[in-house]
């Protein structure tokens, strides 16, 4: 058994985490400031004798000191941060303050209490328009927007600082994750919360650009496994997974998915591309199989299944 600490554990990613960790037997705190999190996320397993909440806000350094050393986890997963790109664009200096001053102030308060692994959440966003899809763990970064820059930061950091303080550094770069509990209602969603929130409001689908950009979907359940993957396995474990699907899907394919199984006949409405956005994102998934023995299970037309359909006629 293993004591682990979320911070962002009432987010849409740590609270499945939360839920998987707890359900493999492990002993789990969740650290969160709720600013995108909530604790409807938690109502699952909130009475859970495996687990114990923080509100707090990690960038307060003394009080998630305290918050550390009392738990005193055998791990860290490092979720907490500013999650949206156009959020970031908008906002450079508060995406640097919590994507790239927050990792600083978590790496402390790990090493002071001696904490054997950290497992950072990193992006894709990290390869930016690199061309070379399908997208490697050797493939160039070179991201598009601040959020990308802070999250190849935030993986130096914890890379270089593993190194040389000694905890176990290990960077997850997830794809495009979708499932329950992501956020619906924001300009700053994923693209399929964004479909799904229009779609059951009975309203057409917007689509940024010619809608022929491409993304690598994972279910949130099947992130929540690689990081509990991660975080149990039995190591020495260090540096940089993808966690993707490996399959290239087209915003527009994706849109017309959606459309079919909500009966949607509505034409999609086309606006101009995003600036940040890539044109095309698909990970290479062997080295997460390979040395972490995770791969995806859950088939796109499978977790979209999941959702509610049928219930908008247009
Ligand atoms: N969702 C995706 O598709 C995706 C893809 C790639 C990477 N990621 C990364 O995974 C992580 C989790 O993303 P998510 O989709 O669950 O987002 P989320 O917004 O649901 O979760 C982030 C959580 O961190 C909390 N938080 C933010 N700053 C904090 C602070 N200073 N102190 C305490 N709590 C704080 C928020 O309240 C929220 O609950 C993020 O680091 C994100 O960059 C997500």
């Amino acid at each position: 058994m293993a004591r682990v600490l979320l911070t962002g554990g009432a987010g849409f990613v740590g609270s499945h985490t939360a839920e998987a960790l707890l359900a493999a037997g492990h002993e789990v705190a969740g650290i969160d400031n709720l600013r995108t999190g909530c604790v409807e996320n938690l109502s699952s397993f909130a009475g859970h004798p495996g687990w114990r909440f923080f509100r707090q806000d990690i960038l307060d350094a003394e009080n998630f000191n305290r918050v550390v050393r009392e738990v005193a986890p055998d791990v860290v997963l490092h979720f907490a941060g500013l999650v949206s790109v156009p959020e970031s664009i908008a906002n450079p200096g508060l995406n640097s303050e919590m994507n790239v001053r927050a990792v600083h102030v978590m790496i402390d308060a790990a090493v002071m209490a001696g904490v054997r692994r950290v497992i950072f959440a990193s992006s894709a966003a990290v390869y930016g328009d690199s061309t070379a899809v399908p997208l490697d763990e050797h493939s160039p970064t070179r991201p598009v927007s601040p959020y990308g820059e802070a999250k190849l930061a935030g993986e130096a950091l914890v890379l270089g600082r593993g190194r040389t303080l000694g905890f176990e550094p290990v960077c997850l770069r997830y794809f495009n994750i979708y499932g329950p509990r992501q956020h619906r209602d924001s300009p700053y969603s994923g693209v399929v919360s964004r479909f799904l929130d229009r779609l059951r409001a009975g309203q057409p689908l917007v689509i940024f650009g010619d809608g022929r950009q491409t993304r690598d979907f994972i279910h949130v359940r099947d992130v929540a496994r690689a990081n509990v993957v991660a975080a149990c396995d039995p190591g020495p474990l260090a540096g940089i997974f993808n966690i993707c699907s490996g399959s290239e899907v087209a915003v527009n394919d994706l849109a017309a998915a959606l459309q079919r199984q909500f009966l949607s006949r509505l034409d999609p409405i086309f606006e101009p591309g995003r600036s940040g956005d890539v044109k095309r994102s698909a990970g290479n998934p062997t080295r997460a199989r390979e040395i972490l023995g995770f791969s995806a299970r859950i088939a796109l037309a499978a977790g979209l299944s999941e959702f509610e359909g049928n219930s908008v006629a247009p």
